[in-house]
């Protein structure tokens, strides 16, 4: 299974700001990784141009969609017109939308089942508050998480177009990256879940881990058990930062 380096824009960069950073990254993605896939998540307005600059060194992704077809849902975005924009990948159940934008778990799986079955790559977002966290609640969060949003798919999806990402909570955004350790615990849990769910084809689905991913800390990181990528917020606005980790 390759390594996949991806970057979370979040609702940073214009379209002129994108084309510049996805150009540079492109750029510095000249010799390959060896073993890594690079994926962008650009904000949607950004998507189209940010595809276009690739220059096939990466692949993109929208950060949301809503998933109907089309039709009246005013301020929302479908995945055709994504597909369009160059996207192979969808991100789904990320905690800002869980959180900020109380995303439930029933639409979170309606999300990741349209997806698929419209043919994109799907990284499913997972992971837990500190509260959570300190009430012992880590197994039945990530349990609950994963198996709301995954009961509907098959094997053959887990080994080919899913993606799962393990990001704390209280990781995200705060320069707290979680403990080697506690990464080994969650990704073990998941891969556990992952295993009932799909039995061995789960062995081929990627765990990514994500909260505070920088240079410094990304080869300790890849080294865990069952991660098998990261999902870079922060450090990913900057080409040099994001191309440091890329090739960490
Ligand atoms: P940071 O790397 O900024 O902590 O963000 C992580 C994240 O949420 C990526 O999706």
């Amino acid at each position: 299974m390759k390594t996949i380096m991806a970057a979370n824009w979040k609702m940073n960069k214009t379209r002129s700001q994108g084309e510049a950073l996805a150009s540079e990254v492109a750029a510095g993605l000249e010799k390959r990784p060896e073993g890594r896939d690079v994926l962008i998540f650009p904000p949607a307005t950004a998507l189209n141009i940010v595809s276009q600059s690739s220059m096939g060194r990466f692949e993109t992704g929208v950060q949301n969609f809503y998933p109907e077809e089309n039709g009246a849902y005013t301020g929302e975005i479908s995945a055709s017109m994504v597909h369009e924009c160059g996207a192979t990948w969808v991100l789904v159940g990320h905690s800002e939308r869980r959180h900020i934008f109380n995303e439930p778990d029933e639409l979170i799986a309606r999300k990741v089942n349209f997806a698929v079955e419209h043919g994109f790559k799907t990284m499913l977002c997972v992971g837990e508050t500190l509260e959570e966290r300190e009430a012992g609640d880590l197994r039945k969060v990530l349990t609950r998480q994963l198996t709301s949003a995954l009961s509907g798919q098959s094997p053959e999806a887990a080994s080919s177009v899913l993606a799962v990402a393990y990001e704390p909570v209280w990781a995200i955004g705060t320069g707290k990256t979680a403990t080697p350790a506690d990464i080994a615990e969650a990704h073990g849990l998941i891969r556990d879940v992952l295993r009932a769910l799909f039995g061995s084809a789960c062995e081929e689905l990627p765990i990514l881990y994500g909260g505070s991913v920088k240079p410094s800390n990304t080869a300790e990181i890849l080294g865990v058990d069952n991660v098998n990528g990261v999902l870079v917020g922060g450090a990913s606005l900057e080409a040099k930062s994001f191309l440091d980790i890329v090739f960490a």
